[in-house]
């Protein structure tokens, strides 16, 4: 059965008052974190924080409570993807981990809610600077209640892009893509949260984020803020994408030929 009006208002407003609890006890944990000399690593350049998997199960404990009906996937724990018919809650419960080990005030709670191969509701927490973005499919994007929309700019010698990378693409790809935004003009970045720099996109603050591959956990949220918000989004659902996750391209509609063919990302 599709979801009510009611219902999917039910759960952009639940998901914001629970990603700001969440947010909360990440700042609080932020604020107390150890020194550089104490962080853990599981692999090269990736961090171990017990940070992670206890806001992970605020999130689980509010969204099973409030919505026994729902499943819930987190990217630390896993869970359940619901067949068609049930809705799920995927959650990445500090989107830039790297930076809240170093303590660089760029991360955030990333909460979607994916129904029937959609995504209907994307909530992106930046707790430190106190900015929540939401969004739920049809409703348009906002940024701490009020509308938000795309920058429109469409030349991308004035653009600037953020372009995220992990150690599951090689290195060359991505090298490659940055070298052709940079002669294109491009100012390109990285900030180190893929889910943030979607919400920044979705509030005109940059033109696009692209990555050649990206977790659902991580771009589920923002892909919701960024369409909602007037944005183009490639067809990251596509195949295994809600499972496995696909390489994803979000940009203003005017730049998105243009940064089609210099990513390669469609
Ligand atoms: C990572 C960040 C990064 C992106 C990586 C993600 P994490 O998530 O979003 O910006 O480029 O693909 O894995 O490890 O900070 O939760
Ligand atoms: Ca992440």
């Amino acid at each position: 059965m599709p979801l009510s009006p009611h219902d999917l208002e039910h759960r952009l407003l639940a998901a914001q008052a629970i990603a700001r609890e969440a947010g909360a006890l990440g700042r609080r944990r932020f604020r107390d974190r150890p020194n550089a000399l104490t962080l853990n690593f599981k692999g090269p350049q990736d961090y171990v924080l017990a940070s992670d998997a206890e806001v992970e199960s605020l999130l689980r404990l509010r969204l099973t409570e409030a919505f026994p009906e729902d499943a819930f996937f987190g990217e630390e724990e896993g869970g359940e993807i619901a067949a068609a018919g049930r809705g799920t809650w995927i959650a990445d419960p500090i989107d830039g981990t790297a930076n809240f080990a170093r303590g660089i005030p760029h991360w955030c709670v990333s909460l979607a809610y994916v129904r029937d191969g959609e995504a209907l509701v994307g909530v992106i927490h930046d707790p430190v600077h106190g900015q929540l973005y939401a969004a739920a499919r049809g409703r348009g994007a906002t940024l701490d209640g009020t509308l938000i929309r795309i920058s429109g700019l469409g030349d991308i010698a004035q653009a600037t892009i953020e372009a995220g990378w992990s150690p599951r693409v090689p290195l060359e790809r991505y090298v490659g893509v940055v070298e052709r935004l940079k002669a294109a003009g491009a100012s390109v970045r990285r900030a180190g949260s893929g889910a943030l720099a979607l919400a920044y996109v979705a509030a005109g603050r940059m033109e696009a984020y692209v990555e050649l591959h990206m977790n659902p956990w991580d771009a589920l949220a923002g892909l919701v803020l960024v369409e909602e918000a007037g944005g183009h989004v490639n067809n990251y659902l596509a195949g295994d994408g809600l499972t496995k996750g696909n390489p994803i391209l979000a940009c203003t509609p005017e730049l998105a030929a243009v940064l089609g063919e210099g990513t390669g990302v469609r």
